[in-house]
């Protein structure tokens, strides 16, 4: 069996969307066929407390593992992606927290969320510079930036207003502000489970998961 592919999903601060984006791309990923792990790095739980309020009836899609000491991170991505074609590393909110830069050490590809508001693009800048200084020595270590939040009305000027002030490619797809990725966290699901008012959250989500499943460099 192949070697799972490991993506983490790391952003300097708290509200960028990582465990939105960690938890969507789970129920797209799934819905593609691949089986995927999710190992919660986050002493906050949010990934772990999203998967427990989901019904008996609709468990979430994917298994969250809590990581319990980040010096054991290879063992337990090891062994929580034991069945696994894709293990999605949820970070702790800051690129202080010894679990951010080890997910960088584990991982094929990094995603940074990135909310098009001038804050968010300067807070961006010190994890840009810390996947820079790790992909310098680790060269397989693919990164991108993932627009989170965008408005509707905005979405190609906050496209390229991310991208003229990095290094990292924007990858080719981004999430908008809409109601159905917050309402999917309170039913600890995905966009997926909503219906209509989730069909466009999904397809937004489908084209993240083709855009990812290229960057690990398998055929979408
Ligand atoms: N694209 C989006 N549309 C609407 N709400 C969003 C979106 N992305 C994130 N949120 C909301 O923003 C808050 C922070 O998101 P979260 O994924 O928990 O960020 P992080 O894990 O980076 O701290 C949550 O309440 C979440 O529901
Ligand atoms: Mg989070």
């Amino acid at each position: 069996m192949a070697k799972p592919k490991v993506v983490t999903v790391l952003s300097q601060k708290g509200g960028a969307g990582k465990s939105t984006l960690t938890m969507q791309l789970a129920g797209g990923l799934v819905r593609r066929g691949r089986r995927v792990a999710i190992v919660d790095l986050d002493p906050q739980e949010t990934a772990s407390r999203w998967a427990q309020a989901a019904a008996a009836t609709a468990p979430f899609p994917a298994a969250v593992t809590r990581l319990e000491d980040a010096a054991a991170l290879r063992q337990t991505i090891r062994a929580a992606g034991r069945d696994a074609d894709v293990i999605l590393l949820d970070c702790p909110p800051s690129i202080e927290h010894p679990a951010t830069l080890a997910s960088l050490h584990e991982a094929d590809v990094a995603l940074v969320p990135v909310v098009p508001s001038p804050a968010d693009l300067w807070s961006t800048k010190g994890v840009e510079r810390l996947i820079l200084q790790v992909q310098a020595s680790r060269k397989g270590l693919k990164a991108a930036l993932v627009p989170n939040r965008v408005l509707r009305t905005n979405l190609a000027w906050d496209v390229l207003e991310v991208m003229r002030e990095f290094t990292l490619p924007v990858l080719g797809a981004s999430l908008s502000q809409r109601n159905a990725f917050a309402q999917s966290a309170v039913v600890g699901g995905t966009v997926y489970q909503l219906g209509r008012a989730g069909a466009e959250a999904g397809r937004e989500v489908d084209k993240l998961v083709v855009e990812v499943l290229k960057l690990t460099g398998e055929k979408p």
